[in-house]
């Protein structure tokens, strides 16, 4: 069996609840402020320990109390934080986010998280069959090394480019499993997508940004699902309908899910109808990291059809 190394962004989450978001220039009464443990990375390695895959999350926090808040949380998931650093030259990456009607905004603050250096990932002892996770939130460079080692020694590459910035076709050509939503896909692609094009429209576009023959992407549709198209075979998982309170996380719970599946050898199709359940828990719940389902929550759901 795999494990799952995430080189990743860690963030304190301060969440402020409001019955609307305020335009821009308004003042809106919020209902709360809530702290959660959040950033892209720590998200995605929270998810993958907690479906039980052996996870080891590589990142910078700073030397401040949400620093240690955070690093107190993913230890108590099981995360391997061996190769965790702490670093007095930034404060902890922080996220401003409001929640209303369970959508969000966010402004991330990176801090600390754009110390991520290629010295960081360059002494991960990756092995063939384990899954090397990220997204972008750290600096690229870093990712090009990281995925560079990973595929060296064997291991499969899974990348998250959220949020969505320019990326080389050098370091595309390392991702052996690309996961978007459908906004990143136009952006990366050069075209204009939007939740309501058709998955015909939307398979196209992913079969053109394939950077590699083998390569798989798979585009996440919310409410609608999965889209995904691996080497030349294509397939739609069906969303699931339930009641969000919170989507923050939710792209992040099913990246974390789907690289548990793939280091435990799982079959794409299953991997990715088992990480649309974990990601469809993760909505009906506040917060991004302690949103995470288990293993067992997931089954529940998979077994109740
Ligand atoms: O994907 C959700 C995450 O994005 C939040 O936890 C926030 O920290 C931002 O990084
Ligand atoms: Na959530």
């Amino acid at each position: 069996m795999g494990r799952v190394f995430v080189a990743g962004s860690i963030n304190m989450d301060v969440v402020a609840t409001a019955d609307r978001h305020p335009k821009v220039g308004e003042t809106v009464a919020g209902k709360q402020v809530l702290y959660f443990p959040g950033g892209k990375g720590a998200n995605q390695a929270v998810a993958a320990s907690r479906l039980g895959a052996q996870t080891t999350l590589i990142g910078r926090l700073g030397k401040d109390s949400f620093g240690a808040e955070l690093k107190a949380f993913l230890a108590d998931q099981g995360i391997d934080l061996g190769y965790l650093q702490e670093t007095a030259e930034a404060h902890t990456g922080t996220a401003i986010i409001t929640v209303a009607a369970s959508d969000n905004t966010i402004v991330v603050i990176p801090g600390s998280n754009a110390l991520v250096a290629a010295d960081d990932v360059r002494v991960v002892p990756l092995l063939k069959g384990d899954v090397a996770v990220s997204q972008f939130e750290i600096p690229l460079p870093t990712i090009a090394v990281f995925f560079q080692r990973a595929r060296e020694a064997g291991a499969t590459t899974v990348l998250n480019p959220a949020p969505a910035q320019t990326m080389s076709r050098e370091l595309l050509a390392l991702v052996d499993v690309l996961v978007l939503n459908e906004t990143e896909l136009g952006f990366l692609a050069g075209v204009e997508l939007s939740e309501d094009d058709s998955a015909a429209r939307i398979i196209e576009v992913a079969r053109r940004l394939q950077a590699r023959a083998d390569q798989t992407i798979c585009v996440t549709l919310g409410k609608r699902g999965v889209l995904a198209r691996a080497g030349s075979e294509e397939f739609a998982v069906p969303g699931r309908a339930v009641k969000a309170v919170d989507t923050t996380g939710a792209g992040d719970c099913f990246v974390g899910a789907l690289a548990a599946q793939l280091a435990d050898g799982v079959a794409l199709r299953t991997a990715l109808t088992f990480a649309n359940a974990a990601a469809s828990i993760s909505v009906q719940r506040m917060g991004a990291g302690p949103s995470m389902p288990t293993a067992a929550e997931v089954a529940a759901v998979l077994n109740a059809g």
